[in-house]
């Protein structure tokens, strides 16, 4: 009797314990997190994840980024074999299996799979960065600053002490370091990665799984999307990184994650390691309503229309379909995020969470001298600038996504540069040779996904779209052109502008190339049209400098006070594309009154969903075929598992992250969330917000039963 009382109060404890919010960070975990790690029922200890002096499930975890911009991670992904496989997110590798794509190769629409290694297929300029370790130091970065600076001194002394940080730790070693402000800057951490420079795709399914559902399930659960491909890195023969050769060696990695099939259960423990990219969770209710009213209201509208276009022109034949395949993704991915975000933030009272927080802070700050005079002008001080910022940030969206929405004009201002020193007398042949190949090189890139119709009409819809929304005085010199030359027929421009720029086909521009006429250049309608879209980016940003630095302070401090209001509460910093873990359980939920959704999907949801060929429900034959003889293999048995939800706390940065059991096995890969709690960017909703995540079972039953790659199955380490 007390045995049962006991257990059902034990259950009713799990029930009602809530998912915890926070990305940590690795360095902290045993202070803050490991011993409600444990009691949730995780097995291993804070040093099996991270320790400087051994190695431990963080250097199983990656984060993918490009070259040039190495440390702002795009993805997460994790090694699951001892040869350096990396799985991650077909979203993921969208862009690499876009690029290696063609008419005749539609990777795809038909999946890629490597058989061997030699199939493996390089991406120049791909990055997979893995932590080798990390440091607090707050201590040495706050030693160079006072609160008497102002923003642009502050900026340029962290700038100055961060690169010795940098210098003495990575001196003599291979390491890339990164010093990272933490709590809107009141901390600061030190970041080594070792970044490799080989990433090679192995394996994806057809886009058709890849991507099930599309645009429509996107942000969505119940869910039924195979959302993962493989890369593997390569290393030089002595293991350190390199940039592509065919003498490259797979990485032997410090640490792969072994792969369950055991399943998943409701109440199940859970952790995900990965790259979150930005939160703002300490979001003043000021800085919440420039995000839905200008933000996420301007950036929905503007897509809608960009959508459309692109649409129309990838429906005309199947080039331009796989040209625009990845813009699309990337364009749409965001546009429903802006518009289910500010749904959530409506339906959620995030505006109502954000004042009490304030008032409560305002009440602190007011019940003693010292904290009045330090904080006591925060909230208004933001409160100003934010007023001040509207109309420019309004501008500054409106540039963002209609301006630079159409692309020809970005690409000749980037290659202007170059053009223009090939007209200078000073440029040596050799320099003029370098600077060719280099142009070359680009354009090559650009043009292969690039349509000039579709590009002009980008240009005709919305350049108008800036002109009818922006104030006059924001406009762009192209602008105003159009509005006087052309009287406003933003057809007519865009029409002659195709016709005349050399910059709006592959053909027109080499032979410009071959003999580049500087006078042409600067009278070419793409050129100044890029050239006009800088002009007013810049002229934007220096108009808005101090208020950005306002916001910046004000919000430093906001962070600060609220800090030492609360001493005793373990704090998460924001994301920013720095490694993190999170924590929680596998787990139902209910999205609205009366409403229950189970925590995992199976196969037969695919055929339930199953629309006509060519949408975004199509289900492949071969799928099929397999679903009606039952034909799991070792992943199912009268039912194949799919996807899963767990209370995590994720973010966009996080896809391709692994989901990772109380044994330190990897159970899923995370790939979106869901859209009811996607305020949680900026409040965590912790009954609601989930993440939702591709079982491994189906990720295996693709890669083994369905494309037959039997190869990359024997080096993982698979535990039944
Ligand atoms: N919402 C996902 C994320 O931001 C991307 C999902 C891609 N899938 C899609 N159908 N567009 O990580």
């Amino acid at each position: 009797m007390k045995r049962i009382f006991i257990i059902a109060a034990a259950l009713l404890a799990l029930s009602v314990a809530k998912a915890d919010e926070g990305m940590w960070l690795l360095s902290r975990l045993k202070q803050q997190n490991i011993e409600k790690m444990q009691q949730m029922g995780f097995k291993l200890t804070a040093e099996d994840i991270y320790d400087i002096n051994k190695p431990g499930i963080k250097d199983a975890i990656v984060g993918l980024g490009n070259e040039g911009r190495p440390f702002r991670h795009f993805c997460s992904g994790e090694i699951i074999s001892p040869n350096g496989l990396l799985l991650t997110n077909h979203h993921c590798g969208f862009g690499a299996i876009q690029a290696h794509s063609s008419v005749e190769h539609d990777y795809l629409r038909d999946g890629f799979w490597a058989y061997k290694m030699e199939d493996e297929l390089a991406n120049p300029g791909t990055t997979a960065s893995i932590l080798e370790r990390m440091e607090d130091v707050t201590d040495r970065v706050n030693a160079v600053l006072d609160d008497k600076m102002n923003e642009t001194e502050r900026k340029a002394a962290i700038e100055r002490i961060s690169a010795e940080i940098i210098k003495e730790n990575t001196k003599g070693t291979k390491l890339s370091g990164q010093v990272q402000a933490m709590f809107e800057g009141n901390q600061f951490f030190l970041f080594l990665y070792t970044i490799y420079k080989d990433v090679r795709l192995v394996g994806a399914p057809p886009q058709s799984m890849g991507k099930f559902g599309g645009d429509t399930d996107n942000w969505m659960w119940p869910r039924h999307t195979a959302d993962f491909s493989m890369f593997r890195i390569y290393t030089a023969p002595d293991g350190s990184p390199a940039e592509y050769s065919k003498d490259n060696v797979p990485l032997k990695p410090k640490h792969f994650l072994p792969v369950s099939i055991k399943g998943v259960k409701d109440g199940d423990f859970a952790m995900i390691m990965g790259f979150p990219g930005t939160t703002d969770r300490y979001c003043t209710s000021f800085g919440l309503e420039n995000t839905m009213d200008v933000t996420n209201t301007i950036r929905h509208k503007v897509r809608t229309d960009k959508l459309a276009i692109m649409r129309e022109g990838m429906e005309k034949d199947q080039k331009t379909r796989i040209q625009y395949a990845s813009k699309y993704a990337s364009c749409a991915n965001y546009w429903k995020y802006s518009n289910e975000q500010n749904k959530a933030l409506r339906n959620l009272n995030t505006m109502g969470n954000k004042q009490a927080i304030e008032r409560e802070f305002t009440a602190w700050v007011n019940a003693d001298p010292a904290r009045k005079a330090m904080y006591g002008n925060v909230l208004s001080d933001i409160e100003q600038a934010y007023k001040g910022l509207k109309e420019f940030s309004v501008a500054e969206t409106y540039a963002q996504e209609a301006l630079a929405g159409p692309e020809s004009h970005l690409f000749a201002y980037q290659a202007g540069h170059g053009i223009e020193l090939l007209g200078k007398a000073e440029t040596s042949d050799k320099e003029k040779e370098a600077i060719k190949a280099q142009l070359d090189e680009m354009a090559k890139a650009f043009y292969k996904d690039f349509n000039a119709d579709v590009d002009a009409k980008l240009f005709a819809v919305l350049f108008k779209v800036y002109s009818d929304n922006v104030s006059e005085e924001l406009h762009p010199e192209v602008i105003t052109l159009i509005n006087k030359k052309y009287k406003g027929d933003y057809n007519k421009y865009a029409a002659e502008l195709k016709a005349k720029s050399v910059f709006m086909s592959e053909e027109a521009f080499a032979a410009f190339l071959a003999k580049p006429d500087m006078k042409k250049l600067a009278k070419d309608p793409v050129y100044q049209a890029g050239k006009s879209f800088y002009d007013v980016y810049l002229k934007l940003s220096a108009m808005t400098k101090t208020i950005r630095e306002q916001i910046k302070r004000g919000n430093r401090l906001f962070v600060r006070g609220l800090m030492a209001m609360n001493p005793d509460k373990a704090w998460a910093p924001n994301a920013n594309s720095t490694i993190r873990l999170t924590y929680g359980k596998v787990g139902s939920y209910k999205p609205r009154d009366a409403v229950f959704y189970d925590y995992y999907t199976t196969l037969a949801g695919v055929l339930e969903k199953e629309g006509p060929a060519g949408g975004e429900f199509e289900v492949p034959a071969r799928l099929k075929e397999l679903y009606a003889k039952k034909e799991f293999g070792p992943y199912g048995k009268d039912v194949l598992h799919v996807n899963f939800i767990t209370d995590n706390d994720i973010t966009g940065g996080n896809s391709g992250s692994g989901v990772i059991n109380a044994e330190g096995h990897l159970i899923g890969t995370a790939f979106d969330g869901n859209s009811e709690a996607m305020s949680g960017d900026i409040d965590f909703e912790e009954n609601l917000q989930r993440c939702i995540n591709l079982d491994t079972r189906y990720m295996l039953w693709i890669v083994d039963v369905f494309a037959g790659a039997k190869n990359l199955i024997n080096e993982m380490t698979i535990i039944k």
